[in-house]
């Protein structure tokens, strides 16, 4: 059995679940406990270094800041990589919301460097029935949310070449059947221990697993990747994706593939502090993709929890708590300027910079990130989407 908690969350002190996460009393999430509870590896330098290796290319902001802080099997996808053995990416999104925040980009971002420093297939599942079914949508508008949701993801910079995306509507068959023969409902373990499901929840929901779980194996891409079941895949996702791919590695043997591996990141924090995910839910705790300038500088001036002090001289005396800093945080996301992000932690920690100017120069970076954003996804047409989510094979996908 795959290692991993096999206790209902209710139990725990801080929840986190694909469909919940909250600290213990309204704290930050213990991320070091994570990796302990649910069985995971961390991600160390020598794996970085690893990676810089392999690539001749600098890591990743998100990869040398430890955002992506844990993994399952990373190490073996590079063993193979280094014997010339390529693998393919997976990721997903739920399309439950018309407009991303910066949290929801962060997964893509990452994964759209991993194609190109790799040059790996990579096939994005975007689960247009899963929402259908937790936030009760109706098929249509989770099927239009998807499409306006590829865009983003289109928007990103992927490799058409490379890449597949798919709707569950559109491209799933018969896959829940095939891998639900493998997964029992029996208490205490597997679909009520992974995941919490109970006597209230609906069939539907206990089938869903299954299917963001059939992605993690070639065979389920056979315009990919026929004849190459030996084909390893590496998935980049957020540590709450986790108990569908503990799951999934649980069965793999039994089918005869490769367990996946997995590269997870922790979340990106709400604006008003590290305390759990930024959440769509609530307008004000995050920056979307398509607040202007004045919105976002507003938004950090209003809500981002700052680890200043309440007045200039204690400030000045005492140094901001960086710990706690929001700025400080979202900063070590996107400003990719190691030495600047450095020399702001130093003088903001010492008092010397005030908490304004931290949010100011935010302001900037954030901007920018967002205005680019806008700017590509403004250049992606109704055709690009069909183009790729055509099911075609991708001839140099591994080039
Ligand atoms: N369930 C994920 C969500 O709600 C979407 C998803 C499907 C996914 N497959 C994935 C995320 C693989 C990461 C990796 O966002």
């Amino acid at each position: 059995m795959e290692k991993g908690e096999d206790k209902h969350e209710e139990e725990q002190d801080q929840v986190v679940n694909p469909w919940e996460v909250t600290a213990k009393d309204g704290g930050k999430i213990d991320y070091d406990k994570l990796i302990d509870k649910f069985g995971c590896q961390r991600l160390e330098e020598p794996l970085v270094d690893r990676v810089q290796r392999l690539t001749g290319r600098p890591p990743h902001v998100f990869l040398r800041r430890g955002v992506f802080f844990a993994h399952r099997d990373f190490d073996e996808i590079l063993n193979a990589y280094e014997k010339g053995k390529k693998f393919y990416l997976y990721t997903g999104r739920g399309p439950s919301s018309e407009a991303l925040h910066l949290g929801h980009l962060v997964p893509f971002m990452f994964t759209k460097y991993l194609q190109d420093a790799f040059k790996v297939p990579l096939v994005i599942q975007l689960t247009d029935d899963e929402k259908c079914m937790w936030k009760n949508l109706s098929v249509e508008e989770c099927q239009r949310l998807a499409r306006e949701n590829a865009k983003d993801i289109i928007a990103c910079g992927f490799d058409i070449t490379k890449t597949f995306i798919f709707s569950d509507f559109d491209y799933v068959g018969g896959w829940n059947n095939y891998f639900g023969n493998y997964i029992n409902i029996s208490p205490g373990i597997q679909v009520v221990g992974i995941f919490g499901f109970s006597g209230e929840d609906h069939i539907g929901k206990v089938g869903f697993p299954p299917i963001q779980a059939a992605p993690s194996f070639p065979s389920s891409f056979p315009h990919l990747f026929s004849g190459k079941d030996d084909l390893r895949c590496l998935i980049p996702c957020a540590i709450d994706q986790d108990p569908y791919f503990r799951m999934t590695r649980d069965v793999a043997p039994r089918l005869g593939y490769h367990k996946p591996s997995l590269i997870e990141s922790s979340f990106f924090p709400a604006l008003q502090g590290e305390t759990g995910k930024m959440s769509a839910s609530d307008p004000n705790s995050a920056i979307y993709v398509t607040d202007s300038a004045k919105v976002i500088k507003n938004k950090i001036n209003k809500y981002a929890f700052s680890g200043g002090q309440d007045s200039v001289e204690k400030h000045r005396e005492l140094g901001a708590n960086l710990e706690v800093d929001i700025p400080v945080k979202y900063l070590s996301f996107f400003l990719e300027d190691d030495a600047e992000l450095e020399h702001i932690k130093t003088e903001y920690g010492a008092g010397r910079m005030l908490t304004g100017e931290v949010k100011k120069r935010l302001a900037d970076v954030l901007t920018e990130v967002v205005d680019r954003h806008r700017a590509a996804r403004a250049a992606v047409t109704e055709e690009m989407v069909d183009a790729f989510m055509a099911v075609r094979p991708l001839p140099n996908m591994f080039d």
